[in-house]
């Protein structure tokens, strides 16, 4: 994908050199292919390779660069850098080495031994060894703790790059706030971090993923809330081939997928462009990989294309019951950016009902509350009462549906969906002489 990556004959001699240390090894450790021990060390051209032949781990070079990174990529398709060690601090040129450090810390070290990344690890350790696993996860423990107690002491997964792995969580620790995001490359041929972050929301209401540009503070691309079964409007579903599984709980929320058919091979990366994809390669017949979704997917996925209180559309942009275009000069024009306003103000003291949208992405929850076990008619009365609540849902579809969601100013983000199953109605507010037959006015 856009890197032409030297290695070549180079490789052999990476295995003739491991094979060396399996022969004859320098420490009572044995050595194979997959794993660095304390006094060895890898260098531009040498590869660890994970056990089933899957992954593989050395120095590579992107095109039309003369820097280098350590960086993990698939073995059959080796433009397909999946993790990238240093990519804040790229080799001046291909004199580098992975190796360990005197406290046993995993590092890489440019030609003039300054280290240019390492693992960081705080404490000591007098054994390490890091092995590259069958699922692409690069893991670093010490051997001298009893054997049974293999707890990584540092591994990949938790600082991915812009790839996530079958089987490799997105996740974020509730009780230490530490996170795994996506972090795009900056352009196709460059591993630092880019513009683009895929992340997890998780600060108000539900959790949602979303893309964000980093620089300009922008959202580019939500999915829907998590409603309990999946995340609204994003059609990530299990499917033939793919399982995915999503954990929300007092200490942790995560989302991972993973691939069902061996002959497969599956990822989620977010490109530079700030576009979330899902590749996937059939491994039997050829190293293409194919694009099979791409995150957002048609217009009405642009993160807030029909600005404040519209719905998208099949690309157009309607106006909620009870709104009207800010501007109809813009709007006439197909410029949605500046949205629809309401066309009579509310008059809370007088009553107010709710208009049902059916069928829709929720919108983002920029200003919500959640009630978690309220139920439907409680939620709408407690809207009601609080002349600043603009709209409400019910927050987990499952069973007969629990938990309020409730919006407090304008509604962004929101469109109409394919997908029928478990969708969410919204209820927005409406002054009482606006409603028509779907109205629950009070
Ligand atoms: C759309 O309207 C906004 C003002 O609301 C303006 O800033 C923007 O440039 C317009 N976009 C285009 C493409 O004309």
């Amino acid at each position: 994908m856009g890197l032409e990556l030297k290695r070549g004959h180079l490789q052999t001699m990476a295995k003739i050199t491991l094979s060396i240390f399996i022969i004859f090894p320098m420490t009572s450790l044995s050595l194979a292919t997959d794993t660095l021990g304390v006094t060895s060390s890898i260098r531009y051209g040498e590869t660890l390779v994970s056990s089933n032949l899957t992954f593989e781990l050395g120095f590579f070079t992107p095109r039309n660069s003369s820097t280098s990174y350590l960086g993990i990529w698939y073995k059959f398709s080796p433009n397909m850098v999946v993790w990238v060690a240093n990519r804040n601090n790229p080799l001046a040129d291909r004199d580098g080495v992975l190796t360990f450090n005197g406290v046993g810390n995993l590092v890489v070290l440019n030609r003039l031994n300054g280290v240019v990344w390492s693992s960081e690890l705080s404490g000591v350790l007098r054994n390490p060894i890091a092995q590259l696993l069958d699922t692409g996860n690069f893991v670093l423990w010490d051997n001298t703790v009893s054997s049974s107690d293999k707890t990584y002491l540092w591994q990949s997964f938790d600082y991915p790059s812009d790839t996530l792995l079958a089987g490799m969580k997105l996740t974020l620790n509730r009780k230490t706030g530490f996170e795994r995001r996506l972090i795009a490359w900056k352009s196709m041929d460059d591993p630092s971090p880019g513009d683009y972050v895929h992340e997890l929301n998780y600060s108000q209401g539900l959790p949602q993923y979303e893309v964000v540009q980093v620089h300009v503070h922008s959202k580019k691309y939500r999915t829907g809330q998590w409603n309990g079964v999946q995340f609204v409007g994003c059609s990530i579903a299990p499917n033939s081939f793919r399982v995915s599984a999503f954990v929300y709980t007092e200490t942790e929320i995560s989302f991972m997928f993973e691939i069902q058919d061996r002959q497969l091979f599956s990822i989620m990366k977010l490109n530079y462009l700030g576009v979330v994809q899902l590749l996937v390669v059939n491994r039997s017949r050829s190293a293409t990989w194919n694009a099979f979704l791409e995150l957002p997917s048609d217009p009405c996925d642009f993160y807030g294309r029909c600005g404040a209180n519209a719905i998208c559309n099949d690309s157009l942009c309607e106006c909620v019951k009870g709104f009207m275009p800010s501007s109809l000069d813009e709007w006439t024009v197909h410029n949605f950016s500046s949205g629809c306003k309401r066309t009579i103000p509310l008059n809370c003291s007088k009553g107010d009902g709710f208009w049902e949208i059916e069928n829709v992405k929720l919108p983002d929850q920029l200003e919500v509350t959640l009630y978690r076990s309220m139920s439907l008619e409680e939620c709408k009365d407690k809207c009601l009462k609080n002349c600043s609540c603009t709209a409400y849902a019910t927050s987990d579809v499952r069973g007969q549906g629990i938990g309020c969601l409730m919006w407090f100013g304008d509604l962004i983000d929101m469109r109409v969906l394919e997908e029928v199953n478990r969708v969410q109605t919204l209820y927005v507010r409406q002054s009482a002489s606006k409603l028509g037959i779907h109205a629950y006015a009070n």
